[in-house]
């Protein structure tokens, strides 16, 4: 049996309770998402605004992007690391299964679901992405203090889809959109646990804090930036954070991340997602939300 030594911190926030995290656990338990008592083809039967389906598109997107992510990790040292690696492949499974269910439910409410991914996975690398890759390759073999970085970056965007799901569901007036997405969150937590729990035991040493903290700060950008436009990404952020509780939200993922060592200086996730939302505003982009279908938690 792994254990990881993870504590849960003081913060008791939803998304933010963190269990000691064991990877025997996870690693048996992994399995596509759990839509039992959910009847997909009920979704037909509520609306979906123009809004919730550009922002559902999007994340389709970032869930199947996954797999690129995992590509180019398992061609860095983390290939060698037991846990990273027995970690990702169910990781990789179970964000597809993820993408799939929001592409379903476009499908059934008569909507395209999104063909970025599939178009992504098909074109010729970046000579950007090459270099990004060979880089991080590099940077691997020069310490193993480098898959600290990896731990934290996915701990980020984790905790961040585990409030993205709950907002996307809270704001649906889909009563199956909602349910799906909140089966999502708790596979997110899942993931959040895992990454969090290798994050605070790899960034023990100067320099793990110091590549993560320098990784970050020159490179991090809100999940799905690297593969659809800016203005999207902006326009996902609007939707889903823009109110009081959204921000709270924000800084909910920035102070559980700022617990981390020496990462107290973190603060990206509502510094980026907050500029991101006023970028929309400024552009006059109209932005709609449904409103929520009373019901919605019935089928949670
Ligand atoms: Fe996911
Ligand atoms: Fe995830």
């Amino acid at each position: 049996m792994i254990e990881s030594s993870a504590r849960s911190p003081s913060n008791t926030r939803e998304g933010s309770e963190i269990p000691p995290f064991q990877l025997d656990k996870f690693i048996n338990a992994s399995r596509p998402l759990d839509l039992t008592g959910i009847v997909m083809e009920d979704a037909a039967k509520y609306p979906l605004s123009p809004s919730e389906v550009k922002v559902m598109r999007y994340m389709q997107d970032t869930e199947f992007y996954t797999v690129h992510y995992m590509k180019a990790l398992m061609e860095t040292r983390a290939l060698a690391d037991n846990e990273a690696r027995s970690f990702m492949v169910c990781w990789g499974y179970e964000e597809c299964y993820h993408g799939r269910a929001l592409a379903r439910i476009l499908e059934v409410c008569g909507h395209e679901p999104s063909k970025r991914s599939i178009e992504e996975f098909a074109r010729p690398r970046k000579m950007t992405e090459v270099v990004q890759d060979f880089g991080g390759r590099m940077l691997s073999m020069i310490s193993p203090d480098f898959l600290a970085t990896h731990m934290t970056w996915g701990a980020i965007n984790e905790l961040t889809a585990i409030h993205a799901y709950t907002r996307l569901a809270e704001l649906s007036a889909n009563p199956v959109l909602a349910a799906v997405a909140r089966r999502l969150v708790k596979d997110e937590r899942r993931h959040f646990a895992f990454y969090y729990a290798q994050a605070r035991r790899r960034l023990g040493t100067e320099l793990a804090r110091r590549m993560a903290s320098m990784s970050l700060k020159a490179l991090w950008e809100p999940v799905g930036g690297s593969m659809a436009p800016r203005e999207e990404r902006d326009f996902v952020g609007c939707y889903l954070f823009e109110d009081e509780d959204g921000r709270a939200r924000l800084r909910d993922v920035d102070e559980t991340i700022a617990k981390l060592p020496g990462m107290a200086w973190f603060d990206l996730v509502s510094k980026h997602t907050n500029a991101g939302t006023a970028r929309t505003r400024a552009a006059g982009t109209f932005v709609h939300r449904p409103t929520p279908f009373e019901g919605a938690s019935e089928q949670a």
